[in-house]
């Protein structure tokens, strides 16, 4: 069963380091994701028979599986931090940087670079496609258990795919220590005291998502659902939309599986301080298997998100189903486990009597307008096919 938790957005306001998510800064990052080969922007669905059946005015999902043909959003992050990351030491203005410059420099420069970074898959695959692109070296470490399709992606562009015994977390700590050991460049999608300024580049590197958004929607949603790893994807896309529409009562609910927490655990300490979610994580959501929050985004998230959900394989798994099998003539979606957890939530809130009192606290009915995003394809095809054809992880209709 899923959970809830209303925390009230602290009202301090943003430390000015963190005061980088508007829209004008998001044009600026998708122009340089604009020079990059492969570069489209992504559907935004609107699911007009979905939100009929839910009872919903509106249901948008953003169909992340169409991002440079790597069926997920992540590389936006990865590929937008690289550029900062080469800028800096080229010399280049950051507000004027253009994937082209990046490029051009990197070809009259003498240096060469290695890029490292641990995954559960998605953000390494967006970090050696970068690379591949950039013509440097790129070392993805990848935690145990890793599925063998993720491995191989990584591989096919050319960078050293190394999968290890490690948990996720203890993952990005080797490679934080070969970065350091072996002079390497780490690109990692968290940030930690004392590792900052890259998670915040690729923080603003997803903000292309929500400029994409906003160059489609007429009116901001009522209801914003983001899925958190860390966070920093929902942090950054949730800051943006907010900034972008100062007046919107919209709310932001962040979703994690309940095997990886370690935001709604935080949500609910009193003083807001980080906690971990130790050991093994045991769902198939791999992309939100994080145990230990972004302290960047949370630093956002705090501001800008009042509730926090947690959902189990299942619920991911309905979501999954529901996008691939759409109702009339709604669009269908390829969704994979972490992408379809939003939407599995919300297909939950609006249909279970259980959650009635969820519903009332969120305000969501006839007149809301629900933004999903879903942040990747079917990276796991072999477990994509476990659920959607063969119904691995059944959702438990309630037997009268
Ligand atoms: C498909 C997918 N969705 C969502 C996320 C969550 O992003 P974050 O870790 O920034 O919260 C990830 C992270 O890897 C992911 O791979």
């Amino acid at each position: 069963m899923s959970t809830f938790f209303h925390r009230p957005c602290d009202t301090a306001p943003l430390p000015g380091e963190l005061d980088v998510f508007h829209p004008a800064a998001a044009e600026q990052v998708r122009r340089y994701h604009r020079g990059m080969a492969g570069y489209t922007e992504t559907p935004l669905r609107d699911l007009h028979s979905l939100a009929g059946d839910l009872g919903l005015r509106r249901f948008q999902v953003k169909d992340e599986s169409l991002r440079f043909g790597l069926n997920a959003f992540k590389v936006l992050g990865g590929s937008y931090a690289m550029g900062r990351i080469l800028a800096e030491r080229m010399g280049l203005a950051p507000e004027e940087m253009t994937f082209e410059q990046v490029t051009e420099q990197l070809k009259t420069g003498s240096g060469s670079y290695t890029f490292i970074t641990a995954t559960d898959g998605n953000h390494g695959r967006g970090v050696a496609y970068t690379a591949a692109q950039l013509h440097q070296r790129c070392i993805v470490l990848l935690p145990a258990h890793t599925a063998e399709e993720r491995v191989r992606n990584i591989a096919a562009l050319g960078a050293e795919a190394v999968v290890t015994d490690l948990l996720y977390d203890d993952a990005v700590r080797l490679a934080a220590k070969m970065a350091r050991e072996k002079g390497y460049i780490l690109v990692q999608d968290t940030a930690w005291p004392g590792y900052e300024q890259i998670p915040l580049w690729i923080m603003q590197g997803y903000m292309t998502m929500a400029d994409e958004c906003l160059q489609r929607m007429q009116t901001p949603p009522t209801h914003l659902f983001l899925q958190a790893g860390v966070g920093s994807m929902a942090a950054a896309v949730a800051a943006c939309l907010s900034a972008a529409y100062p007046q919107s009562p919209m709310k932001v609910i962040i979703v994690e599986p309940d095997q990886a927490d370690c935001l709604a655990r935080t949500a609910r300490t009193p003083d807001g301080q980080l906690c971990r979610v130790p050991g093994d994580m045991n769902s198939m959501m791999a992309g939100l298997c994080c145990g230990e929050a972004c302290t960047l985004a949370w630093e956002i998230l705090r501001r800008k998100a009042a509730y926090y959900v947690t959902i189990p394989d299942a619920v991911a798994a309905l979501g999954m189903r529901v996008l691939g099998n759409p109702l009339s003539d709604d669009p269908r979606i390829i969704s994979g486990e972490s992408g379809a957890s939003t939407t599995g939530f919300v297909v939950e809130l609006m249909r279970s009597p259980e959650l009635a009192d969820v519903r009332a606290e969120l305000e969501i009915g006839r007149d809301s307008s629900v933004l999903c995003i879903s942040t990747e394809g079917d990276t796991d095809r072999e477990n994509y096919r476990a659920v959607v054809w063969n119904g691995r992880c059944p959702y438990p209709e309630k037997k009268d």
